[in-house]
């Protein structure tokens, strides 16, 4: 069998389309209080096995300030040059490959950093599998959370509802120069080593001024006075088990 590149698209405001004939479907839904788009089927393998020697490329378009989180439910790929590769944006461009997937045993998910993601899925010319099945959603990007005064209270995206999948939330917190602030956390309820609440000294997120990566057990009761006078944060969400999230006091000190 020769190489045959397919190509679909998936817009996700207003339809899906497919040429070559291939069977995609597309769902939508909306939730307004997040302003979320979701949709699924990227590509359903309906028949035994998917086929040698193929080269198809999926681009997904979500709106523009919307980023994009994906998973594999399903990834029956056989052999080990076969592969999904996820790229940030609208192309195969291996500097902006953000996954290789060959393997169920992988934690099957990427996000991309902007409102384009491109999937490549390549068989080679020996051993099919069932296929994958993968489903994606628009995120709406979050504008940071900014407090400054004395005190305050920051809290997760929706608590005490659950927090949704693929988050990423931005915090700054900024109490009087030449003062010193201390936080609380009241109340921690976030999935263990896959959902995390990074807390870094000052407003530079780099790794140096990381102090605390929150998850699980470790977040309940933290409690810190930092050296100077601000702290920052981001909050991140993986796609499987939302929980109620956190509650932080922080005051001047
Ligand atoms: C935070 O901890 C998780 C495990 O709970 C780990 O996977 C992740 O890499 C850590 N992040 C940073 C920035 O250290």
């Amino acid at each position: 069998m020769s190489k045959s590149l397919i190509s679909v698209s998936v817009l996700l405001v207003g339809y899906a389309s497919a040429q070559s004939g291939m069977n995609v479907g597309n769902r939508q839904q909306y939730d307004r209080s997040m302003l979320e788009h979701s949709a699924s089927n990227m590509q359903k393998a309906r028949s035994i096995a998917y086929f040698n020697n193929i080269d198809c490329r999926y681009q997904i378009n979500a709106p523009a300030g919307h980023y994009i989180g994906i998973s594999f439910d399903t990834f029956l790929i056989e052999g080990k040059n076969d592969f999904v590769s996820v790229y940030d944006g609208p192309e195969i461009d291996e500097s902006k490959l953000i996954a290789k997937f060959d393997t169920a045993e992988a934690d099957l998910q990427s996000q991309s950093t902007g409102n384009q993601m491109t999937l490549w899925f390549h068989t080679d010319r020996a051993n099919t599998g069932k296929g994958w099945f993968a489903n994606w959603v628009a995120k709406k990007v979050l504008p940071p959370i900014n407090q400054f005064g004395t005190s305050g209270v920051v809290i997760s995206p929706n608590y005490p509802k659950r927090y949704d999948s693929f988050i990423n939330q931005l915090y700054n917190v900024r109490v009087n120069p030449r003062s010193r602030v201390r936080a609380t956390m009241e109340d921690f309820e976030v999935e263990e080593n896959f959902d995390n609440l990074l807390i870094y000294e000052g407003m530079v997120q780099e790794p140096r001024f990381l102090v605390a990566n929150l998850s699980g057990a470790r977040g309940v009761k933290w409690d810190h006075t930092f050296a100077g006078d601000s702290f920052s944060m981001k909050f991140a969400s993986d796609r499987a088990v939302q929980q109620k999230g956190w509650r932080m006091s922080w005051a001047q000190v």
